[in-house]
């Protein structure tokens, strides 16, 4: 008899990221679909993971992370924001960002409760939510996907217990901006509830735009997890190194789910970024290199029937195609990538029921040639 199988996820495919990228390598495609650099990993990183590898650091690393890395995040995270972290009690370095927010939901989501998160939505919220028996409860943004918090309270129910955000936002690129804190604040308080705030692109923040991380909240950090990733900021998506960053009572229950998720994380990466966190120069200008893509990005886009939305943070960049197809944007990004060799994601995807804003999400995180080729191509059509 063949065993009975019962999906938890019965409606989930292939990550819309990997269909787009195979799909981009087998026709050949400029790939600005997944969000990935395609430029190399500073060449002084690699070699303190060797060194570090060579030293013997190549063992299972303590399970909240190496002791290393979470004092030199401690000092990174104090300057920056500043909110002085306790690094043996408040960071927790997790497998990616994707293993923190999973680890974070698994803690803080009992069957039957319900988390509230903004769509379009990154993909892995929602799977992680109905996994550990929550229920997702998505509220739609259209363009420009700014957050109405009154609308936000009126879906707050009994069985509330977590919101969920991301700033900037992936594939919108919005920002955050004070007021918003100060709203999210206000409900997490009146109503108890926990946030997750997925803050992975913290340093892609452009045009003078701070980021308004929950650390820099008090009374809203104390009920918040704040969710990042070395691999956007390092141009590493492939180490898949990220951490939580939340107060002792909620880090000490995160690190329960986190010890039988992964239990630990890769030793000698962890280490070397230990190391390479202690130079400033290695994370400051992040804005400044990536503002400078996204730039030459729309520059070369000018003339183009491509209609470009803001982009206040994040690697991505939205375009409308409204005048130049009336496709639904799964076909266009189909279309784009098989017909005229460019990839993009189509951010119908970002929404549980499939909304088209008839907009394609391009990847910017690209060499200068790369984005020129893929630009040539754009403007014609
Ligand atoms: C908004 C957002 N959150 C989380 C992640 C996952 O990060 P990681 O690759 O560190 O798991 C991504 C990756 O694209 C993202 O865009």
């Amino acid at each position: 008899m063949s065993p009975h199988l019962t999906s938890r996820l019965p409606e989930v495919g292939t990550s819309i990221f990997a269909v787009m990228s195979k799909m981009a390598a087998d026709c050949g495609a400029i790939n600005l679909s997944q969000g990935f650099p395609d430029f190399p990993v500073d060449h002084d990183l690699i070699d303190l993971i060797h060194k570090h590898m060579r030293a013997g650091h190549n063992q299972y690393a303590p399970m909240p992370g190496v002791s290393a890395l979470r004092q030199a995040l401690a000092e990174v995270i104090a300057t920056t924001y500043p909110y002085a972290p306790d690094p043996d009690t408040e960071i927790t370095i997790t497998a990616g960002a994707t293993e923190a927010l999973f680890s974070s939901i698994a803690a803080f989501t009992a069957p039957g409760s319900e988390v509230i998160f903004f769509e379009p939505a990154y993909d892995c919220y929602s799977p992680a939510i109905r996994l550990n028996g929550g229920i997702p409860v998505p509220i739609a943004l259209a363009p420009p996907f700014r957050i109405d918090w009154q609308q936000v309270e009126d879906k707050i129910s009994p069985a509330t217990r977590v919101i969920i955000i991301n700033t900037p936002h992936n594939p919108a690129g919005v920002v955050l901006q004070p007021a918003d804190l100060h709203h999210l604040e206000r409900l997490a308080q009146k109503f108890g509830l926990l946030v997750i705030s997925d803050e992975v692109y913290e340093r892609l923040i452009y045009d003078g735009l701070a980021h308004e991380s929950v650390l820099k909240y008090p009374a809203l950090f104390r009920q918040s997890v704040a969710v990042f990733s070395f691999g956007k900021t390092f141009h590493a998506t492939g180490w898949k190194v990220g951490y939580t960053v939340a107060p002792p009572t909620l880090t000490a229950e995160i690190r329960k789910t986190h010890q039988f998720i992964t239990f630990s994380v890769n030793t000698p990466v962890q280490w070397a970024l230990a190391d390479y966190l202690r130079q400033p120069a290695h994370y400051l200008n992040l804005s400044t290199f990536f503002q400078r893509k996204r730039d030459f990005f729309l520059d070369q886009l000018k003339g183009s029937s491509f209609e470009a939305l803001p982009c206040e943070g994040s690697y991505f960049q939205l375009l409308s195609y409204r005048t130049i197809s009336e496709k639904p944007d799964m076909a266009m990004a189909e279309w784009l990538t098989r017909t005229h060799r460019v990839a993009a994601i189509p951010v119908s995807v970002f929404y549980t029921d499939k909304t088209n804003h008839f907009l394609l999400r391009f990847c910017f995180a690209k060499s200068e040639e790369t984005l020129g080729r893929a630009t040539e191509i754009l403007r014609k059509l």
